[in-house]
């Protein structure tokens, strides 16, 4: 097959690389008759690397590429996973914390998220791994990035809120793992411990100089409530940093469409709405309504499963009834808010 050359500028999605491309080391980075996808280019990019080689009349389809592209990004994560999952039980071992470690979860978390298209529809890719905690770091780093973008941050903000995100739970390493994965109720005293997660994750954080004190107030204070309700210092308004009121939200978010060891998840819609119903004394009103006025525009045109078993498409969401969209089924259009039974039990 013939091969040409094409500076990455010109590079279009499709294109199959006809040789394996190394960085200035020599080591490789990706293997020729990969197909190339917006994950290969931003890959290429971080390496500086400007020239590629390339089959010239060999293309992949539009579908393969999204199918590849979204195994490349599920490979990183569960690596990320993985790693947050490694560096938790070092943790727990007695094992210092390093910096090191936490920033390369985080840069590869802020990389990854940045050229992810659907943000939820990954996450819905991803929903059966299991390790919720470790997941759930990640999971709160990813949406704490859209969060700080859709709030306008500066972007070395919003690679501090990622990391916050990354380690907001860090103090749950050393909380015993019987009584972070308890199914059924918690005792007072269990959930005690529970809370001292956040002093538990600051203290941590006080041995890493590198942490600014932005970050380690938002682990310390992101179950902080707006109405004073929270903990560990039952703060309110003003007194609650602005890192901590955007991990509330992330967190919140992430941890209802979830699956834990002791209950099912929620669809987003259902999420919507239990938000929106503890919503206003618990979080930073602009935080939240920036949140929701943003998330739900990614399930416009998403499949559901409706609750007698039928598959139906998302057509339209009002920005009043988000919790409620209108869904195409057999031929006709539903307004889930005039329903009171029929509802969304799947995005699919
Ligand atoms: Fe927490």
């Amino acid at each position: 097959m013939k091969k040409k050359y094409v500076h990455i500028d010109q590079c279009e999605t499709g294109y199959i690389l006809a040789d394996d491309v190394y960085d200035d080391r020599g080591l490789l980075i990706i293997s020729k008759d990969t197909a190339i996808d917006d994950y290969i280019i931003n890959k290429l990019d971080n390496f500086d690397i400007r020239q590629l080689c390339v089959y010239e009349d060999h293309q992949m389809d539009k579908k393969e590429i999204r199918k590849q592209y979204i195994e490349h990004l599920k490979k990183d994560y569960k690596k990320n996973v993985d790693d947050m999952k490694q560096l938790m039980c070092d943790l727990a071992s007695g094992r210092k914390l390093e910096y090191e470690r936490i920033k390369r979860i985080s840069d590869s978390v802020y990389s990854e998220v940045r050229y992810m298209i659907n943000v939820p529809e990954f996450m819905n890719v991803v929903k059966d791994i299991d390790e919720y905690t470790y997941k759930h770091s990640i999971n709160v780093g990813i949406y704490a990035f859209l969060l700080a973008k859709w709030l306008g941050l500066e972007e070395e903000e919003i690679k501090n809120v990622v990391m916050t995100g990354i380690l907001h739970d860090i103090g749950k390493a050393k909380v015993p793992v019987d009584i972070l994965n308890k199914k059924g109720s918690l005792l007072p005293e269990e959930f005690e411990k529970i809370k001292e997660h956040t002093s538990i994750g600051y203290k941590l954080s006080l041995e890493i100089a590198q942490l600014s004190e932005e970050i380690r107030e938002g682990i310390l204070m992101h179950h902080e409530n707006e109405d004073g309700s929270g903990y560990p210092s039952g703060l309110r308004g003003n007194e609650i940093s602005k890192y901590a009121k955007i991990i509330a939200v992330a967190d919140v978010y992430d941890a209802l469409t979830s699956e834990r060891a002791y209950k099912k998840r929620i669809t987003p819609f259902e999420a919507f709405k239990e938000i929106i119903r503890i919503g206003y004394s618990k979080f930073d009103t602009r935080i939240l309504m920036t949140f929701l006025s943003n998330i739900y525009r990614y399930y416009i045109g998403t499949l559901v499963r409706m609750s007698n078993g039928q598959i139906g498409q998302i057509v339209f969401i009002s920005p009043e009834k988000i919790s409620t969209p209108i869904v195409f089924l057999n031929g006709k259009y539903i307004d889930l808010s005039q329903m009171k039974y029929f509802k969304i039990e799947e995005v699919l």
